[in-house]
């Protein structure tokens, strides 16, 4: 059975690819330090014998080498990142050590010790505004947070690896990701976490702006599926993971408010400073390299939420 790595096992994405590669056979190990990421996201993978868990630091020099160099592995998925935006603005520091040196000692793992492919969590933030609509990979960057320059900075770090050793790396740019165990907790948290707590409470939500901004929400259980997907890719390169619909934040609130009819309508208050208006990908290079497509839609996805 193909080994394979997950660094930041214990977070939101972390743990739905756990489950899928799991689910389809894979033996897997995960490695999480539990700064975001929450042991009882593991939950149900921890009971399985085909994995194995190690609370440890990626960040840290040799941490992942020593796991690499203990047993044969297949891929490492690499998905352990400082994930806010506003923290890195806030901690530039820290999003260069967790984002880009981590990083690093990933491509240094991979080439030590002959691992053959490198999946990582890269973001439509690396895009900024996008240039055009759907945004495709070629298009412009123009990160305008620490936290997109790592990215592009990490994707460009690890293609430069696999181009020299000699072995495969995908970068996934991921847009807006929903789904259950996403943490509603954070005032930074996805906007749908937060819309469903707060319709769940009967609590009225917030629309920063008119509501017109759009996003491109794809499922995490899709996420998941495109990550377990390109473990056994042939050739390195870079994909949107999207959907290639927008949702406007008025449409959203209008599926909710559906479902939680006793919740009173959205509270407007100013665009958040920095937002970026429009935000949908072009999803064909992930169909065509990994023959990915999001099969999720936002309804169905809200409706395993309000399920749960
Ligand atoms: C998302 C990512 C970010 C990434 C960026 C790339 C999340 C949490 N953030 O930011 O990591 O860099 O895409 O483009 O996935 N909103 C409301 N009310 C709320 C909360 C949010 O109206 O209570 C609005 C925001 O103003 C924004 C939209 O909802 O216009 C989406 O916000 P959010 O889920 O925070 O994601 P992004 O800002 O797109």
């Amino acid at each position: 059975m193909p080994h394979i790595i997950v660094t930041g096992a214990a977070g939101f994405i972390g743990s739905h690819t756990v489950d899928c590669l799991l689910n389809s056979g894979h033996t897997v190990t995960g490695l999480d330090n539990f700064r975001t990421g929450q042991r009882a996201n593991l939950a149900a993978a921890l009971t399985r014998p085909d994995f194995t868990f190690h609370e440890c630091d990626v960040a840290r020099p040799g941490v992942l080498a020593a796991l690499a160099a203990a047993r044969p592995v297949d891929a490492i998925i690499h998905l352990a990142a400082l994930v806010s935006v506003p923290e890195s603005i806030a901690q530039p520091a820290l999003n260069h050590s967790l984002n880009i040196e981590a990083t690093f000692h990933v491509a240094e793992a991979a080439r030590l010790h002959r691992v053959p492919r490198v999946v990582f969590a890269s973001s439509a933030a690396v895009y900024g505004e996008p240039v055009r609509l759907p945004v495709s990979e070629s298009d412009e960057k123009n990160p305008i947070s620490p936290y997109g320059a790592a990215k592009l900075a990490s994707e460009a770090i690890l293609l430069g690896h696999a181009a020299a050793y000699g072995f495969v790396v995908r970068c996934h740019r991921y847009f807006n990701v929903f789904g259950p165990r996403q943490d509603p907790a954070s005032p930074y948290s996805g906007v749908i976490s937060i819309f469903q707590r707060q319709y769940r409470e009967s609590r009225p939500v917030t629309v920063y702006g008119d509501g017109c901004q759009t996003r491109d929400f794809i499922s995490v259980h899709d996420v998941a599926r495109a990550n377990a997907l390109a473990t056994t890719a042939s050739h390195s390169g870079i994909a949107n993971i999207c959907t290639g619909q927008g949702t406007s934040l008025l449409e959203l609130a209008s599926h909710f408010a559906r479902r939680h009819p006793a919740a009173g309508s959205p509270i407007h208050a100013p665009a958040r400073a920095g937002d970026i208006l429009h935000s949908i990908g072009n999803p064909s290079e992930a169909q065509r390299t990994l023959g990915f497509r999001a099969t999720v839609t936002v309804e169905s996805g809200l409706a395993e939420l309000g399920a749960e």
